[in-house]
């Protein structure tokens, strides 16, 4: 299959409307979309990821008048986050009405929605007239595309288009938030921080299984967001015995030098960077990353959760 690169939203938006696939940029990462509605345009984004089919997707709105189409109730805490957060780099769980297909759910009764804040995601949804179905738009286990080229490269000749946009801003993908408990409970950290919900729902908690690496639960029987690298954890730069054959990332300078070495500012840009990093390593055939730890907090704890992710086997 041919790829048609595009920088039209119209485009774009004409694959989704007759039933195929289109990537498209976000705010947070790049996404493959299809018809959240049809059951038939779902299964093409598990074939052409690879993507298990037990891992449900994500739907993207355009506007607010679409929730009732995919929600059937909105229980507080999602009216009070969706108010906050939409559009934005949030994702909010809450039951599914009957339109929903279980290809999208993974037979749940839930249903995962957010509303991007990006000016290309925005025109390309309005146009596709309906929700959109959009897991990030890499090979199942790879690092999410931040760019357009990251998507080529896992997808070109598997998916008919890709709307070319720029660098995702945040690089990290939505925070997801289970809203059908008493106690909402954060699924997934991300782009908005746990500190932020916290100050709007105190009594949210984050699911364990993203505080400690030895938990094992469903969403951990596949290994995320990794590179074809070992990804090793380090506290600080100075733990690497042999820097030579190997990359480092991190806040610290080494003093050591490295094949590769990307020292950031922040938490935050460490965040915007690490996907493009690991592919970075990736084409040039390292073998170990090593990654400096950084503080839970703010962006930190989803960079961390990534880093786990990425470095188990
Ligand atoms: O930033 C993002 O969220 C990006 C962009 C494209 O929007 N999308 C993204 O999708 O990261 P994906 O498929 O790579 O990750 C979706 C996550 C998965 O961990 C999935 O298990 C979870 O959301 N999820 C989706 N629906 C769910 C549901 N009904 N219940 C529990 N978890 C759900
Ligand atoms: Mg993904």
């Amino acid at each position: 299959m041919k790829t048609r690169i595009t920088r039209s939203e119209r485009i774009a938006a004409g694959y989704i409307r007759k039933g195929d696939i289109a990537a498209f940029p976000t705010e947070t990462v790049y996404g493959l979309g299809a018809d959240a509605l049809s059951d038939r345009a779902v299964r093409k984004i598990f074939r052409a990821k690879g993507r298990p089919h037990d891992n449900p997707l994500i739907v993207h709105i355009a506007a607010r008048d679409q929730l009732s189409l995919l929600a059937s109730s909105l229980p507080r805490a999602a009216r009070l986050l969706i108010d906050r957060f939409f559009p934005g780099p949030l994702t909010v769980i809450v039951r599914k009405t009957k339109s929903v297909p279980a290809a999208v759910t993974a037979g749940l009764p839930t249903v995962a929605i957010r509303m991007p804040d990006h000016p290309v995601a925005r025109k390309f949804l309005k146009l596709c007239g309906r929700p959109v179905a959009a897991p990030s738009a890499n090979r199942s286990g790879h690092p999410s595309p931040t760019t357009w080229h990251a998507v080529e490269t896992d997808l070109g000749g598997r998916i008919p288009c890709i709307l070319r946009g720029g660098r995702s801003r945040v690089g990290l993908e939505s925070t997801v938030v289970d809203c059908t408990a008493a106690r909402p409970v954060i699924l997934r950290t991300g782009a908005i921080p746990v500190e932020q919900l916290r100050k709007m729902i105190p009594s949210i908690r984050i699911h364990t299984e993203n505080r400690s690496r030895r938990v094992k639960s469903p969403g951990m029987k596949y290994r995320h967001y990794a590179p074809a690298a070992d990804v090793v954890i380090v506290r600080s730069p100075g733990e690497v015995r042999d820097p030579r054959n190997a990359a480092y990332i991190g806040i610290d300078r080494p003093r050591m030098k490295f094949r590769r070495t990307l020292v950031c500012r922040s938490s935050a840009s460490y965040g915007h960077r690490l996907y493009a990093f690991f592919r970075l390593c990736d084409r040039e055939g390292i073998p170990v990353i090593y990654c400096q730890q950084v503080a839970s907090k703010g962006l930190g704890t989803a960079v961390m959760d990534r880093l786990r992710r990425a470095a188990h086997r």
